[in-house]
């Protein structure tokens, strides 16, 4: 297949691309590189950089069979601060890629959601029709554009998935996670074990078994094969809309810091902080429609995870 992805350069969408290149597909990445790197992208894949709104992208879509779309940003607290970012590179320049993509009419569309359209959950695990109430921009704006795909699908007859991504984490092929400013908790418990700051556990009072928050890591390489058996089943003509990707088992940070240090054999060295603002206590994933739906599962606990990025 010839595939386009959106963000080939960033974490999870690299990870993708290393993927699809490994089994022989053609790639081609649209990555502006505001937050990827270009050493990223897998060797066998065209890069073209671009935002999704430059005609490129539409020249990028000619003959795919599917565009794959992470490009956006990913900071819940910037985007409480400047939403206009957000409105912009995740509603805006998303609705681009889905009309190049529509006007290639590329026959599968995938966007990378996430488990924060369901901002504080009532219940745990959430499946998929749980009430979407985001608490933050990031989440508003991920959940409008699963609204215009529904839209595009019901009018024009788009075939699109939206899937909603937990905790991604973990590498393979040589990647790894590198954002800037990091924020994400393993990268950050492992840094702090190689020298770097010590980490802050925010929050040793919440109402979970050990008082820290619980969320579900999904391995990047079972969240890029999840994106595969999408595009598949979406070129077969099933209906998937909105499915939730992560392991269905939840992990507390404390849990994720155990994991560290049985896979360094070094402490991590803590420090108990404040909550931070906008965290929900428990995010767990039902991955009863990914099971039934896409036929996936996912392959790595969290050991492996922690044992990918050791
Ligand atoms: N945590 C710490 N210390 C840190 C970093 C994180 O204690 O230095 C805690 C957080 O409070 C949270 C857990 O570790 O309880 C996981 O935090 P991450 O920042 O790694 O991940 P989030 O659950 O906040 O974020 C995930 C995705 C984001 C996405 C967000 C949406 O990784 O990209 O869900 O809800 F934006």
């Amino acid at each position: 297949m010839k595939i386009v992805v959106t963000g080939g350069a960033g974490y999870i969408g690299s990870h993708m691309t290393a993927l699809l290149a490994e089994r022989g597909h053609e790639v081609v990445v649209v990555d502006d590189l505001s937050g990827g790197h270009r050493d990223a992208v897998a060797p066998g894949a065209k890069l073209v950089v671009a935002k999704t709104s430059d005609p490129a992208m539409a020249d990028a879509c000619r003959g795919a069979d599917a565009v794959i779309h992470f490009a956006g940003r990913i900071q819940v607290g910037e985007s409480v601060v400047e939403p206009k970012k957000y409105w912009h590179d995740n509603f805006v320049e998303s609705l681009a890629a889905l009309d190049a993509a529509r006007a290639a009419k590329t026959p599968a569309f995938v966007f990378s959601s996430t488990a924060a359209v369901y901002g504080n959950p009532d219940t745990t695990p959430i499946a998929e029709e749980h009430p979407l109430r985001p608490i933050n921009p990031y989440g508003e704006t991920k959940l409008a554009f699963e609204r215009a795909l529904a839209g595009y699908g019901r009018a024009y007859g788009v075939r699109w998935a939206a899937l909603r991504y937990f905790n991604a984490a973990g590498a393979f092929g040589g990647l790894r996670e590198r954002h800037a400013p990091e924020t994400h908790l393993i990268p950050l418990a492992l840094a702090a074990v190689r020298g770097g700051a010590p980490l802050r556990l925010f929050g040793a009072d919440w109402p979970t078994p050990d008082g820290t928050c619980v969320r579900d890591y999904v391995h990047v390489r079972d969240l890029a094969l999840a994106h595969l058996a999408t595009v598949e089943r979406l070129r077969a003509g099933v209906e998937i809309g909105a499915v939730n990707v992560g392991s269905g088992h939840g992990a507390s940070v404390r849990d994720v810091i155990a994991a560290v240090e049985r896979a360094t054999k070094t402490r991590v060295p803590v420090v108990e902080s404040p909550r931070r603002e906008g965290d929900p206590a428990v995010l767990v994933a039902s991955v009863e429609k990914a099971e039934r739906v896409l036929d996936w599962s996912p392959a790595n606990d969290l050991e492996a995870i922690v044992a990918s990025v050791a």
